[in-house]
C-alpha cells in the first residue's frame, strides 16, 4: 500500500508520517527534506536562487538516499555527506520554497520520489504527493491546523534546536511560504478530491496516528488485502 500525506508547514505531517511508518513497519520518506537539500547546495556553492538552469543541473547532479540511524531516526545523505541538521536552519526553510516553485528541479526531485516508493509499503509526506507524485496511492490523507497552531509548533521546534527566533517572526515566515506554496502554478500544495482530511488542532499525535491508521485499516479491508 502506498500512503500519501500531505499539508502545510507545521500541520503536524512529518511526526505523523514518520509514527505512522514505524507502527506498519513501512519506508518513511520526508519529500521536504530533498527540496530543502537542493537549497542546502545552492547555498553553499553560491548557486542564485535567480539561475534556474544552474539549480536544475545541481538537482540532476545529486545523489540522495535515506537511511535510518541507530536510534531509528531517518538521515538524508547527499552525495555521502549526512545534511539532516544543515537543512533545517531557517535560511534553508525560506530558500527550500523559491528553490520547489522550479519546474526542473521538481522533475529530477518527482522521478527521485517515484523509484524511491515503487515498491509499495511506503508513507511518503509532503505537499504534492497525492495529486503529482503518487496519485494513484491507495490511502490519502491531507492535514491542516491553524495559523497559529502551526507557528506555535514550528516555534518550539526552533526554540530546542537553540534558534533566536521570535513567534511573530516564525509565524510571517511561515504565512510567506504557505502562500507560495499554494499559489505556485507548478504541483502547489492541494488535497485530492478523495483525500481523507484531518484537521490536527484539538487533537493529539496520538490521535492523528489513529485516525490515519483507521483510514488504512478501512482501505485494507475493502481491497481484501493485509498490507
Ligand atoms: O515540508 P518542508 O517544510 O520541509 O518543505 C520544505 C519546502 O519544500 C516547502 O517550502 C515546500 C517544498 N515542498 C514541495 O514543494 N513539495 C513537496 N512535496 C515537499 C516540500
Amino acid at each position: 500500500m502506498t500512503i500519501a500525506i500531505d499539508g502545510p508547514a507545521g500541520s503536524g505531517k512529518s511526526t505523523v508520517a514518520r509514527t505512522v511508518a514505524d507502527r506498519l513497519g513501512y519506508l518513511y520518506i520526508d519529500t521536504g527534506a530533498m527540496y530543502r537539500a537542493v537549497a542546502y547546495r545552492a547555498l553553499r556553492d553560491g548557486v542564485s536562487i535567480a539561475d534556474e538552469e544552474r539549480l536544475t543541473q545541481l538537482a540532476e547532479g545529486m545523489q540522495m538516499e535515506f537511511v535510518q540511524d541507530a536510534d531509528g531516526a531517518l538521515r538524508l545523505i547527499v552525495d555521502g555527506e549526512d545534511v539532516s541538521e544543515a537543512i533545517r536552519t531557517p535560511v534553508v526553510s525560506q530558500l527550500a520554497s523559491p528553490v520547489s516553485v522550479l519546474a526542473g528541479v521538481r522533475q529530477r526531485l518527482v522521478a527521485l520520489q517515484r523509484q524511491m516508493g515503487a515498491d509499495g509499503r511506503v508513507v511518503m509526506e509532503g505537499r504534492d504527493i497525492q495529486t503529482v507524485v503518487f496519485p494513484e496511492a491507495e490511502v490519502k490523507i491531507f492535514l491542516t491546523a491553524s495559523d497559529d497552531q502551526r507557528a506555535r509548533r514550528r516555534y518550539l521546534e526552533l526554540r530546542q534546536r537553540g534558534e533566536e527566533i521570535t513567534f511573530e517572526q516564525v509565524k510571517r515566515e511561515m504565512q510567506e511560504r504557505d502562500q507560495r506554496d499554494s499559489q505556485r502554478s507548478l504541483a502547489p500544495l492541494a488535497r485530492a478530491p478523495d483525500a481523507v482530511e484531518i484537521d490536527t488542532d484539538r487533537k493529539s499525535i496520538d490521535e492523528v496516528v489513529e485516525a490515519v491508521l483507521q483510514v488504512v485499516r478501512q482501505k485494507a479491508g475493502a481491497a481484501g488485502v493485509g498490507d
